[in-house]
């Protein structure tokens, strides 16, 4: 079984502590391997345009939402359980000057604090991952969704030479994601839930754990010690578990997908 036992509480620990700081060191504050490049291939693929009003499920500090704000002119509602990431999220839009087009509330996206059919487009990037109720989620999606609207996210998943229940415990433990979803797995969970799924497809991810990588152990390495409180130990222990990631990674154990989907009807 490679589901483990990592709950909301969890991950509500890593993203309202240092292992938050931690990860925007590494990704800046778009926390998601591609940053801009990234969100701009998936809003491509998704047809996003001007005068749409999405909602970012896992929007964290809200950085996808005001790039695509000043990008198309969107407008958008972010849903992140995390209390620090929604807070920062409103002082960091407000100093963008685009609270009046970005909003965000607190709470589980399995449960989402938003009405039926209220969007164009659901939103998320490299978040689903750390979701415990894959399957409510996807729900969410379509509940909140108009006829017609637009799902469209990229999350870390497992890749095509798979993973064993040790290498994904491990993996999993490490990042606190609940489990992983694959592909094949993403895509079934779309189709059933009244999804036409449009994308599907593997995007490059062991290059960007190689980029982290580099970066903690030739520059960022002084920056990441004061976030862990100077503690070499837990630095070097960390250390380990991203190299071994970055290994399963090279292996294609462990990737990223981008998913497009429609809602039917
Ligand atoms: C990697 S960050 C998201 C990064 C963001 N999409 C970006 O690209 O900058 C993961 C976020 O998911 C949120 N999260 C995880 N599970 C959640 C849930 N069930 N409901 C709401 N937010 C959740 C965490 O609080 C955290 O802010």
């Amino acid at each position: 079984m490679k589901r483990t036992s990592v709950t909301l509480k969890d991950v509500q620990a890593v993203y309202g502590g240092p292992e938050a700081d931690l990860w925007e060191l590494v990704m800046g504050e778009q926390i998601h391997a591609g940053g801009m490049m990234s969100s701009l291939a998936l809003a491509k693929s998704a047809g996003i345009a001007s005068g749409m009003r999405g909602v970012d499920l896992c929007c964290c500090l809200g950085a996808g939402m005001r790039l695509l704000a000043h990008t198309y002119g969107v407008r958008m509602c972010g849903v992140d359980a995390t209390e620090r990431m929604v807070e920062e999220a409103r002082r960091r839009t407000e100093a963008a000057g685009l609270s009046d087009n970005l909003e965000y509330r607190l709470g589980d996206v399995t449960d989402a604090p938003v009405k039926d059919g209220e969007f164009d487009f659901v939103w998320g990037e490299d978040a689903w991952c750390y979701v415990v109720d894959k399957d409510r989620l996807i729900r969410e999606a379509a509940r909140v969704l108009k006829p017609g609207g637009i799902v469209a996210f990229t999350d870390w998943i497992e890749g095509p030479r798979g993973l064993s229940d040790d290498e994904a415990a491990r993996i999993n433990t490490f990042m606190k994601f609940p489990d992983m979803q694959s592909l094949d797995g993403w895509a079934a969970l779309l189709e059933k839930h009244g999804f036409q799924v449009k994308e599907s497809v593997e995007i490059d991810f062991a290059v960007f754990v190689d980029l982290y990588m580099q970066m903690l152990t030739t520059q960022l390495t002084s920056d990441a010690l004061r976030i862990l409180g100077n503690d070499q130990a837990l630095f070097e222990a960390m250390g380990a578990e991203m190299e071994f990631m970055r290994q399963a990674a090279h292996a294609g154990k462990i990737t990223r997908g981008r998913f497009v989907g429609v809602k039917k009807g």
